[in-house]
């Protein structure tokens, strides 16, 4: 599975350098990892950086800044899809002999879900499980300190969230007022 998440993703992908070394991710703490998933993966396809969600390819995907769902729920939905939806599976074949929901391809028909770009293991799901409810539910409007938690510290993607660089300037070079006497 892991093999084909890899394959999938280095035909016509910028992230081949990064799988490369992920062997070494398995050491790093499971937050990053599944920030790393979520990128991988591309649920920012769908769901932006931010888990603000919104219109797209594959629909209006929900907001995961304000899903009320549990880890458990979110590792079902990442694993299953959800019917009838565009949300898709992350797993080959989820509706096979043990099924999904408690429902098998013949109870699903038409309302089937998408099969996702990449396969995820069981233990990626679970990481980009915690890491949505860890550091995206729950959360207001994305800031500064979300950004740059998602992409780096230098990044121009969050240009956006700086304070205005003119203004910024300006402020420096004011000259500090002396004590006037
Ligand atoms: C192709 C677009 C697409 C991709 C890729 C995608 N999603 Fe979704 N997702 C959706 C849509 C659309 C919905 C809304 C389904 C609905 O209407 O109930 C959704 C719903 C969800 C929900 C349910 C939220 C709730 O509160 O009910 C979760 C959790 C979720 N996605 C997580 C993820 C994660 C994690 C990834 C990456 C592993 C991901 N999604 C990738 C489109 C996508």
């Amino acid at each position: 599975m892991g093999g084909r998440m890899r394959l999938s993703l280095c035909v016509g992908a910028v992230i081949c350098g990064a799988l490369v070394t992920g062997a070494a991710l398995a050491d790093r703490a499971h937050g990053e990892d599944g920030q790393q998933v979520y990128k991988q993966a591309n649920c920012v396809g769908c769901h932006k950086w931010s888990g603000v969600g919104g219109g797209g390819y594959g629909g209006a995907a929900l907001s995961l800044r304000k899903t009320e769902l549990s880890v458990d729920q979110i590792v079902e939905i990442v694993t299953c899809g959800r019917p009838g939806t565009g949300m898709p599976h992350f797993t080959s074949d989820p509706y096979g002999a043990r099924g999904c929901y408690g429902l098998t391809a013949d109870d699903v028909k038409d309302m089937m879900p998408p099969a996702a770009n990449v396969v995820l293991r069981p233990q990626e799901i679970e990481d980009v499980a915690r890491y949505v409810v860890d550091d995206i539910k729950g959360k207001d409007e994305p800031m500064l300190a979300d950004c740059t938690a998602f992409f780096g510290d230098a990044s121009r993607a969050c240009d956006l969230y700086r304070p205005q660089t003119t203004a910024a300037a300006s402020h420096h070079v004011m000259p500090t007022p002396t004590t006037t006497r």
